[in-house]
This record gives structure tokens, sequence and C-alpha cells, in this order.
């Protein structure tokens, strides 16, 4: 039999990066026999469609990027769009679709998982006329389980990261069946593996979408964390799923638009979520917007992802004027940006700043310039950081009410403003001199947004 040889010399790649290859990028009829030959994978192509994929610059050659890429945790689904059960595009066609959870993960609770699974589903129900529902026994359309290794079909998890997760396309028997590597650490917030995130993606695949090349869509093949408070389903992945199934519009069930809406300033009992100053100018955070005021700007509002992209709400945020950088905390997460760039490396997490795990939340934040301290409120507490020796000063957590006295027992948002500190407590605020230790003025928040 004649063998048909196409392999040349550069192209003898490490076995991982084959194995992701033929697991990711084989033409399912790459390696067959078609009539006397045996077709040998053309590794040089595979590897060029991956780069492709990834946005890559397409070299063919085994570079760093190409590598680093093969790294990331991923879906276990091909990235080649011509495999089978995609052909057809294949969906449901019962209104209702039924999912079963046969094997629980043992690192979050029975009712998290629920939840979770239940807050995947409705990002897609959300746009399109189809509904979910649990069922606890017999045979469901999609049938989803937690296992390690092997797990009873032909792809055998493979140990912590590497693929997260797989499912199969809508149909009969296996269709839409979802397995989640049991291997991953599994959790609800940034660290290790997103539940909802992976759940999401996957589903998407259960629902009849393929991969994208788009990085910011839902059904790009690696992980990357973004913030599910309030998440929504990507552009990309509605349009796709809305092509399959249609548009839920308000005969076939209205649901509550989920985005931000724009907070009205001019009301008495507006509280903040945060504040700060940045660069001579006044930041107040509210919901997904923020206002700006400037002495010479005047006061303008925005949403915060128009000028920090990867940020959505702040909880707390000082300015730290000496190193003109400014930390927007989020969650157990937090950004430096310096104006409107983000710096990389960010977000990092809160831990950072030597707060114990228990504080997932900061309340507010505000830098004392003439002690070089940050002074960080969390519930009726707060801690001192030294900007200085960049750690947090020892005794701390300390009661509120028992150092500043009049300012309340908690704070929702703090600032400096021409050498006063300001204190929101709900809607009501506090100019407080941090020299004399005494309340200057009581004021209302919404003060500050030009309402007179
Ligand atoms: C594989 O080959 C068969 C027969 O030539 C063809 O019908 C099928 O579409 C091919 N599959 C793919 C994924 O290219
Ligand atoms: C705060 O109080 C001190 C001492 O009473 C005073 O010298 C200082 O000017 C006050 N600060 C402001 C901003 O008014
Ligand atoms: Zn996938
Ligand atoms: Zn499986």
């Amino acid at each position: 039999p004649l063998i048909h040889v196409k392999i040349s010399v550069e192209m003898l790649l490490p076995l991982s990066s084959q194995a992701y290859l033929s697991q990711f990028y084989r033409d399912p009829n790459a390696t067959t026999f078609r009539g006397r030959m045996l077709l040998l994978p053309d590794l040089e192509n595979e590897l060029k469609a991956m780069q492709e994929f990834f946005g890559l610059e397409v070299t063919g050659k085994l570079d760093s990027n190409t590598l680093e890429t093969m790294k990331l945790p991923r879906c276990g689904v091909t990235d080649v769009a011509r495999y089978g059960h995609f052909q057809g595009s294949p969906r449901w066609k019962q209104s209702v679709v039924t999912y079963r959870i046969t094997e629980y993960t043992s690192q979050l609770s029975k009712k998290e998982v629920d939840t979770t699974i239940a807050k995947a589903f409705q990002l897609y129900s959300d746009v399109i006329p189809l509904d979910f529902k649990q069922i606890y026994s017999g045979t469901a359309d999609i049938m989803i389980l937690f296992k390690a290794g092997y797990h009873g079909d032909f792809y055998p998890f493979d140990g912590p990261n590497g693929v997260l997760a797989h499912a199969n396309a809508p149909g009969p028997e296996q269709g839409g069946d979802t397995h989640f590597d049991d291997d991953e650490r599994w959790t609800l917030h940034s660290r290790d593996i997103n539940l909802l995130l992976v759940a999401a993606h996957e589903f998407g695949h259960a629902l009849g979408l393929e991969h994208s090349k788009d990085p910011l869509a839902l059904m790009y093949p690696t992980y990357r964390y973004v913030n599910t408070n309030g998440y929504t389903l990507p552009h990309d992945d509605r349009l796709g799923v809305q092509a399959l199934y249609g548009v839920r519009t308000s005969t076939n069930k209205p649901k509550p638009n989920p985005g931000p809406t724009p907070p009205e300033p001019c009301k008495r009992d507006l509280v903040f979520d945060a504040a700060t100053s940045i660069r001579g100018e006044l930041f107040f955070f509210k919901n997904g917007y923020y206002w700006k005021k400037g002495y010479y700007s005047g006061l303008s509002m925005h949403e915060i992802k128009s000028t920090w992209p990867s940020i959505d709400s702040v909880d707390a945020a000082y300015e730290f004027s000496d190193r003109d950088i400014s930390f927007l905390f989020k969650g157990q997460q937090y950004w430096a940006v310096k104006g409107s760039t983000t710096l990389p490396a960010y977000p990092k997490l809160i831990s950072k700043f030597g707060f114990p795990t228990y504080v997932r939340k900061i309340d507010a934040a505000v830098y004392v310039k003439s002690t070089s301290r940050t002074l960080f409120f969390v519930g009726t507490k707060y801690w001192s950081f030294n900007e200085r020796t960049a750690q947090m000063d020892s005794g701390f957590p300390k009661t509120i009410q028992h150092h500043f006295p009049g300012i309340g027992s908690r704070v929702d948002a703090a600032f400096e403003n021409y050498g006063y500190l300001y204190f929101s407590e709900g809607s009501r605020q506090t100019e407080y001199n941090f020299t004399s230790r005494r309340v200057n003025r009581l004021l209302l928040n919404y003060g500050w947004l030009d309402c007179y």
C-alpha cells in the first residue's frame, strides 16, 4: 500500500502538543484509510488552524504564544466546526427542555450546584423562547454529571486543569449531555474554576452552539474568569443561540432586563456604592455607573465599563495620590487604574492587602496623606494599611464608632476633598476633620450632584 507521508522535520512536536492538536483540531477523516491510502495527520496545518482560531500569528511553528495557549484550561469539545455532531444545526424542538444532575461535586453544596446550573440555563432562557426544568429521576433531555477521569464515554477527563468539561450537541440519547471534570476545583467566585461560567459555556454546546473565535464570547474555547454578578449572555453567543431558537419576546413571556439602569442623581435618599478623588476630580459610584465632578469640567455621568471595560461595578475606591494610582474594589477583587487605563496584571485579590479570607467585600476606603495610611471600612470595623511599608497595621480591625465618633457605625463610601474626609452612611454624610477628630458638617450625598 502507498503511504502518504507529509511531515517535515521541524514538525516533530512534543507529544503533548500533538495530543492537543489531535483532540481539538483534527479533521476526523484525516487519519482514516481512503482507498489504499493512509492519510497521516497534517500537523503543520492543524497547528496553523489552531493559531488562526486563537488569533495568534499563523507561523505553523510551535512558538511560545502557541504553547502558552495550549496550556490554558479549556473546554473538551473540538474547535473543528465540521464535526459530525454539529452538522445540520441540531436543536431542541420542544419548548421545555428537562435536565437532571445525576452526580454532584463534593466541592459545593447540592443547593449551590442546583442554583448555579439553573442560573446558567437562565442566561439562555432570558433571550430565547425555551424553558428549562430540573427533574430528579428518570431520563432527562440533558443529563449532567461531575466525575473525574473515565466516566462512561470515550473522552475520559485528564486531572486538574486541561479539559474542564464537555457537552454534546442537541439530540436523542446522549445528545445535550454535559460532563464536568471533578478533578477541577469548582467555585462560585473568581478563584479556581467558576462553575457558572463553565456550565453556561457547556450548555451553549448542549443547545447547539460551536466554539467562537470571539475572545469576548462565552463560547470561546479557553476558560477566563469574568465578573459573574449581573452576568448576561455576551453579544456573539446571544446572536448565535437566537439564530437557532428565535428571540424571546414579550408575548412568549417577558423577563426583566438585568442590565444596570442609570441611577437618578437628585433623590434625597441617594446611597453611593463608593466614592474617590482621581486626579483632582471626584467620582461617585452607583450600580454600573459613576458621576464625575470637577471644578472645571462640571458634572457628568458615565457607565463604569465605558471607562474601565473589565469593571462593571465598584464597592470601594481610593486614590493613592503619591503615585497617581487609584484602586477600585469589587468583592474580593481589586484593580489599579491610572486615569482611564487599567494596569496590567489586575484584578488581584484583596488578600494581598492582608485581609483575612472572611472579608468578602470592602465597603469603603480612603487614603489619609498626613499619616500615609489607607483606611478600609468593612461592616462596623475598619482596618489601617500602611502604604509606606505596604503592610496592614497591627491591632486592627477596630470599631468605627469608637475611633470616628459622630460618623455612624458603618461607612458605605469615603473620600478626601480639600483636607476634609467625607464619610457616607446610607444617604447621610459627615464632613470630618481627621486632625481634630471632629465632625465639621452634616450633609446628604445628593448635595454633590448639582441638585439645587
Ligand atoms: C469525511 O468523509 C466523508 C466521506 O468522504 C464525508 O461524507 C464527510 O463529510 C467527511 N467528514 C468531514 C468532517 O469532513
Ligand atoms: C482641622 O482641625 C485643625 C485643628 O483644629 C485645624 O488646624 C485644621 O485647619 C482643620 N482642618 C480643616 C481642613 O479645616
Ligand atoms: Zn466548548
Ligand atoms: Zn464525558
